[in-house]
């Protein structure tokens, strides 16, 4: 038997499929009504349903005061919790989620009458022209049409004229999340693809269809926001949910010890999805230039072809917190994974005979199993003596090598101090990518959740 199968037969009594995790319930397909979850397409977010039947399965073992989601998107588990009255905390690096989370915030406290009133004279006035110049990168070059623009800069002109603060940031936010709509531009699955409006050279011709006009789009968006507003939770989120804006890999080494009753998370997947092409036009809409944009890549969880190992960097990060000692323990359980190193050597086989299509995938998961040894052991440090852990994640595929994610970072939660209670399999899981289908068959991948524990 080789190293993964003794791996699986370690966790196979818990391994429980879960009839109840639909991919409805866990993808961001129900958030597309959901009242303020609606506000922006970010695909990756939990649906809020996903997060309520989590807090459910918690709150009937223990009596959860802080929760914390290091990877936390837009803010689903924050917000959720806060509605239960609950204290969230939430890392977050990209400056998309981290303006929806403060939205939802908002959100909660703005004054509905003020925002009623600068929508009706916005819905009064004429805004087709203005001076503003969409910043745009290489890659989001011809992403609308000029009317688009030209609207789009008449609208954000109007913005400084607001005077609340909230409300300014609201209908900022309401142009930001248009921005696809508008665009000749869909994210579709792992790519952003374009249309053939845009004039872009294409390998394959591509229409999107319908494109709104900016103003009935953003006009659109603003009468959602305020139809939201009227369902709100009691203004107290803001007082609630404490947001950081930064890598959880840095920040948090600087969370206290057991000071969380509850991680809820999910983080990127080992994918080569890569966040900063997807939300390119949001990125750029946030003010990051083309410098910013190549930090943010090396700086997210690494889950793209591109990433740098941080190992070098993270280490001295924990040298100068004189911690030295937790980040060694991290590296042997890391360097002590004998699946994922069984992994690694195949692939490392196959790069060396050029069979691999891109040879830095075998550094993706090396680095992706890294970064993510050092979150698990952070989450044991900070979870308190019976707190709870949810984690969303899928394992994943190269070259015919399964990498099963859900084993791998269940040994590092083992080896850092959590119990297993089980991993729920959603019932249907991910086929292959064409490309793979092709040469190694049609074999599903395991979709999960991982439910750990602190004893
Ligand atoms: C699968 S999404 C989570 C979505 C979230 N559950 C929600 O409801 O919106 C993963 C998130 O992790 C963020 N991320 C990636 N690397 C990070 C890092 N090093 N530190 C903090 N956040 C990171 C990404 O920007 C993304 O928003």
């Amino acid at each position: 038997m080789d190293e993964r199968g003794r791996l699986h037969r370690r966790f196979a009594a818990r391994l429980e499929v879960n009839p109840l995790l639909t991919r409805q319930l866990v993808s961001f397909q129900a958030s597309k009504s959901a009242p303020f979850y609606r506000w922006l397409k970010y695909k990756e977010a939990f649906s809020p349903d996903l997060v309520e039947y989590l807090y459910d399965q918690l709150a009937a073992t223990i009596q959860p005061r802080h929760v914390l989601d290091p990877f936390a998107g837009t803010g689903t588990a924050l917000t959720r919790a806060c509605a239960r009255g609950w204290q969230a905390t939430g890392i977050e690096l990209m400056p998309v989620g981290a303006a929806a989370l403060r939205a939802r915030l908002l959100a909660d406290e703005v004054s509905a009458r003020e925002f009623e009133r600068e929508l009706d004279l916005l819905r009064r006035s004429e805004w087709e022209n203005g001076k503003f110049h969409f910043p745009h990168l290489r890659i989001t070059e011809r992403a609308f049409s000029p009317e688009t623009e030209a609207a789009l800069a008449g609208y954000m002109d109007r913005l400084p004229g607001i005077h609340d603060e909230a409300v300014r940031f609201l209908f900022w936010f309401a142009a930001m999340s248009v921005l696809e709509d508008v665009s000749f531009t869909r994210k579709d699955g792992q790519y952003l693809r374009w249309d053939q409006r845009s004039g872009r050279p294409l390998a394959q011709k591509f229409d999107k269809g319908f494109i709104p006009k900016f103003r009935d789009a953003v006009l659109q968006r603003l009468r959602e926001f305020s139809q939201d507003l009227t369902r709100r939770n009691g203004g107290h989120f803001a007082r609630q949910a404490r947001v950081m804006e930064g890598s959880c890999l840095l920040e948090m080494a600087r969370l206290e010890d057991a000071s969380f009753d509850c991680v809820l998370t999910s983080p990127p997947y080992c994918n080569r999805y890569d966040y900063t092409r997807t939300y390119a036009l949001e990125l750029a809409f946030c003010g990051c230039d083309e410098t910013r944009i190549r930090e943010l890549r090396q700086t997210l969880l690494s889950a793209t072809v591109e990433n740098k190992s941080k190992r070098a960097a993270l280490a001295a990060h924990y040298r100068s917190l004189k911690a030295e000692r937790r980040f060694d323990r991290v590296c042997a359980a890391y360097d002590g994974q004998r699946g994922l190193h069984e992994v690694l050597c195949h692939l490392n086989r196959a790069r060396e005979a050029g069979e691999l299509s891109n040879g830095h995938v075998v550094n993706m998961v090396e680095n992706y199993f890294f970064e993510m040894a050092l979150v698990v052991f952070e989450i044991a440090r900070v979870l308190k003596p019976g707190g709870r852990v949810f984690i969303v994640n899928d394992n994943v595929r190269y070259h015919g090598e399964e990498v099963p994610a859900d084993l791998i970072l269940s040994d590092f939660a083992e080896s850092a101090g959590l119990r297993v209670d089980r991993v729920w399999v959603l019932p249907r899981g991910k086929g292959n990518s064409s490309q793979q289908m092709g040469r190694w068959g049609r074999v599903e991948l395991r979709k999960c959740v991982y439910c750990w524990s602190k004893p």
